[in-house]
């Protein structure tokens, strides 16, 4: 469900040259000037470094221990002139010597720092910069106001003060150390500069590129909001992941910025789309609002980019940044050969180390929340069109230019299409809320739920107000609600029974003025991913009669799939109304679901006309059918092999598994024991083939199908036919025409081809 626009996220001009970064606890701390907080500790850096030395060891002094002999307890040295505030954030004027009795233990500064005399001015410059950091950061821990933000401040001031103490390096113990994700934002950003515009000439790939590090600068210098003000906001969220991020990024991108003692990262190099995801809806509706207020302040060379592109590349990037199943996010992406990184900026901390993110070594994380369709790795079958031709087609209907923006609202649109994309530029927004006796009622919440009852009151005009009062209302119940211009719009009231298997639908509409225009599709479809999110794949409802058309456009019917025990005496019943069900396939992405079909309708369309554009000659039509003759052979057509069908596939398919089994066998031993068949035996050692799993997706080899046999795995004659014609493919993709692999498998294949004939499982 998205997130909505509310509250005002720190973010800088996006025309400016130099981009502006928010100090830590912006709110408040050390003025309001954003840039102010970074430069003053800079500027005090500087002047301590040139201070003279009893002056450094006084700083010092303050934060270590004493030295004396006795054992002395004393934590920090302390002037006998106490400043106005502990500890002191600007440097005293008077003089300070090492003899100086401490306030605290009265031994001298010169006992506090004995272990500092014979430290080089380096290392000791090294430190009083901790000095000053933790000292900002003292002040941050007072002001800040939010809990989260001064706990992590406070965590940071107690690290640097031990680093300072044990003159070590500061080092984050955190369980899991960057990248959080994988890809990183900056690795899915390239990926989809590559995937939607490597067909471009070289020129407008330029501009692109200069989009994507525009974005990309933007992330890291993007104010999260805090948990507290993200909980406010949108109320279905991963509360906890966003805190764990949140708290990852305070510490090693934020609060660095300003501290320098603790090492930075960019945004963009340790997190992936999650945290992209939680950010990009509203930064995308200031970074446009922001262009269109600074227009006029934005040099000429700069207006077309921010002001005609950017919005479109946002909009582009937003559909793969919320699709489920967008190949940018895949570890696998296989990049196209025409694009190259974009640079963001030299010099920052990971890209000294490009190792760390570049890097298969690292540990492998899942991305939140997996996706059951995100299967990018399911083998493709015997036949398949070569990816490259697919990606190529991709490119071209993902062209902005080649789908123009008005068609997406056409009359062959999808009914959801328009509610989709009103939902990407926060429009609408979709909730599931409820009323609940054990916390305090939310006002906003109250608010919505009354406004669905006075939805539900006015469309279902027969059901008493009080009963749907009663339900709206009820703890066990619950409802998505879609909410315009802060105001509910239309719902659907539900009860979930997990035990039982099925939710009841229990009311379902959309406000009179707002009809047929696919908000009820787009409710459906995100009631669909919600529930397949709770595990709970079937829906029943009671339909009045002039419903039972909605809900049949929605996937339901009177063939009820949940057996009747399972649902007598739960769900109400309701007389004069028809019971439909409806079962949820947990693979399909509900709300993308009817742009993926459209894309690849698309792609069908595009594959089609590039075979026609090939085969030029145009044949008379067919003219045996008015001789009176009934059928003909497929490949008698003429024209029809020239099109690069073939009747593959076309012989007996053996019904019984262990014929089946043992024909395959006996083919799988004699390609075994054929003289060609030495490379492909075992599967392809890493080794042995450099970057072969870069460029072989689907691996595949005579001992894995033996095991797969054995397994009972080909249960048809197609899938074991797929994996053997995979040996050959993969080994003329990887090897050149005239090495001696590529020979092998030429005549290998026509071994199993002769084999396949022989045992007729397919036509000879
Ligand atoms: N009968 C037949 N088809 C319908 C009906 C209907 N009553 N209402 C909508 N449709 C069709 C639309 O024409 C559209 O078809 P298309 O894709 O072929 O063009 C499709 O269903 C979905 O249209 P949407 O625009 O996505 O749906 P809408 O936003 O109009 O919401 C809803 C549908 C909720 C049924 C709305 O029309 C409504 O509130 N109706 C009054 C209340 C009602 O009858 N609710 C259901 C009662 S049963 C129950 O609550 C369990």
């Amino acid at each position: 469900m998205a997130d909505n626009a509310g509250m005002q996220q720190g973010s800088p001009a996006i025309g400016a040259a130099g981009l502006v970064p928010a100090a830590p606890g912006a709110g408040g701390t050390e003025g309001s000037g954003a840039a102010g907080g970074s430069a003053r500790i800079a500027v005090k850096k500087a002047q301590l470094r040139s201070s003279p030395r009893p002056k450094k060891l006084e700083k010092l002094g303050v934060y270590s221990s004493c030295k004396a002999e006795g054992a002395c307890k004393c934590n920090g040295w302390k002037s006998q002139n106490p400043p106005p505030t502990p500890p002191r954030t600007d440097q005293q004027s008077s003089a300070v010597n090492l003899q100086e009795p401490c306030r605290s233990c009265s031994h001298t500064l010169g006992d506090h720092v004995t272990h500092l005399e014979n430290i080089s001015e380096e290392e000791m410059n090294r430190l009083l910069g901790i000095v000053l950091d933790v000292e900002y950061l003292y002040t941050c821990v007072h002001k800040e106001e939010d809990a989260d933000t001064k706990q992590v401040y406070f965590s940071l001031f107690k690290l640097l003060r031990k680093s300072i103490v044990q003159m070590g390096k500061p080092m984050l113990e955190a369980q899991d150390s960057p990248p959080f994700e994988k890809p990183s934002i900056e690795q899915g950003v390239n990926n989809f500069v590559q995937y939607k515009f490597s067909h471009l000439p070289s020129k407008e790939r330029q501009t692109i590129m200069e989009l994507a590090k525009m974005f990309l600068n933007q992330i890291n210098y993007w104010q999260l909001e805090t948990p507290s003000q993200r909980r406010q906001r949108v109320l279905n969220d991963d509360a906890a992941g966003y805190k764990a991020n949140y708290t990852r990024w305070l510490c090693y991108c934020n609060v660095p910025q300003f501290c320098d003692s603790l090492p930075r990262y960019e945004t963009t190099q340790i997190f992936g789309r999650t945290l992209l995801r939680s950010v990009f809806t509203v930064m995308r509706k200031q970074l446009l609002e922001q262009a269109r207020q600074e227009k006029d302040k934005l040099p000429p060379e700069k207006r077309t980019l921010i002001l005609t592109h950017f919005p479109k590349f946002l909009s582009m990037l937003e559909e793969e940044v919320y699709s489920h199943s967008s190949p940018i996010w895949s570890q696998d992406f296989l990049a196209g050969a025409s694009g190259g990184q974009i640079p963001i900026r030299p010099g920052n901390a990971l890209a000294d180390r490009p190792s760390e993110l570049t890097s298969d070594s690292g540990e492998k994380r899942k991305p939140t929340e997996p996706l059951p369709h995100e299967d990018s790795k399911r083998p493709r079958v015997v036949g398949d069109i070569p990816l490259e031709l697919i990606n190529e087609v991709m490119a071209t209907i993902t062209d902005p230019a080649a789908i123009p923006e008005t068609s997406l609202l056409s009359a062959h649109s999808a009914r959801d299409e328009a509610a989709r994309l009103e939902e990407r530029r926060g429009v609408i927004e979709f909730h599931v809320i409820g009323n609940s006796l054990n916390q305090k009622p939310n006002k906003r919440i109250l608010m919505w739920l009354v406004g669905l009852q006075n939805v539900f009151s006015h469309q279902l005009p027969r059901m008493p107000k009080e009963y749907i009062t009663r339900l709206v209302f009820d703890p066990k119940h619950k409802t998505l609600s879609l909410i315009k211009d802060g105001r509910v719009i239309g719902g659907i009231c539900f009860r979930m029974f997990p035990s039982q298997g099925f939710t009841e639908i229990v009311f379902c509409a959309v406000t009179s003025n707002e009809q047929v225009k696919g908000y009820g599709t787009h409710l459906m479809n995100h009631l669909k991913e919600y529930h397949i999110k709770h595990e709970i794949l079937n829906f029943l409802t009671y339909a009045d009669e002039y419903a039972i058309g909605y809900f049949k456009k929605q996937g339901f019917s009177k063939d009820i799939k949940v057996p009747k025990a399972k649902y007598v005496g739960y769900i109400k019943d309701y007389e004069g109304a028809t019971l439909m069900g409806c079962e949820l396939n947990p693979s399909i992405p509900y709300t993308e679901f009817s742009v993926i079909i459209k894309k690849q309708k698309e792609i069908i369309k595009k594959l089609i006309e590039r075979k026609q554009a090939q085969i030029r000659k145009v044949y008379p039509g067919l003219s045996c059918f008015k001789e009176g003759v009934r059928q003909i052979p497929i490949e008698s057509i003429p024209g029809i092999r020239e099109t690069g069908w073939k009747p593959v596939g076309k012989g007996k398919e053996l019904k019984d598994p262990d014929q089946l089994y043992s024909t395959l066998k006996t083919i799988l031993q004699h390609v075994k024991s054929h003289q060609n068949a030495w490379p492909f035996m075992e599967p392809v050692k890493k080794t042995e083939a450099p970057g072969y799993y870069q460029v072989i997706r689907f691996p595949m080899d005579l001992k894995t199908m033996s095991e797969r046999l054995k397994s009972r795995y080909y249960t048809t004659r197609k899938l074991f036919m797929a994996d053997m014609q995979r040996i050959f493919t993969n080994c003329r993709e990887y090897n050149p025409p005239e090495s001696e692999y590529y020979k092998c498998a030429n005549l290998l294949e026509k071994f199993f081809y002769t084999k396949i004939k022989e045992a007729g499982l397919i036509e000879k």
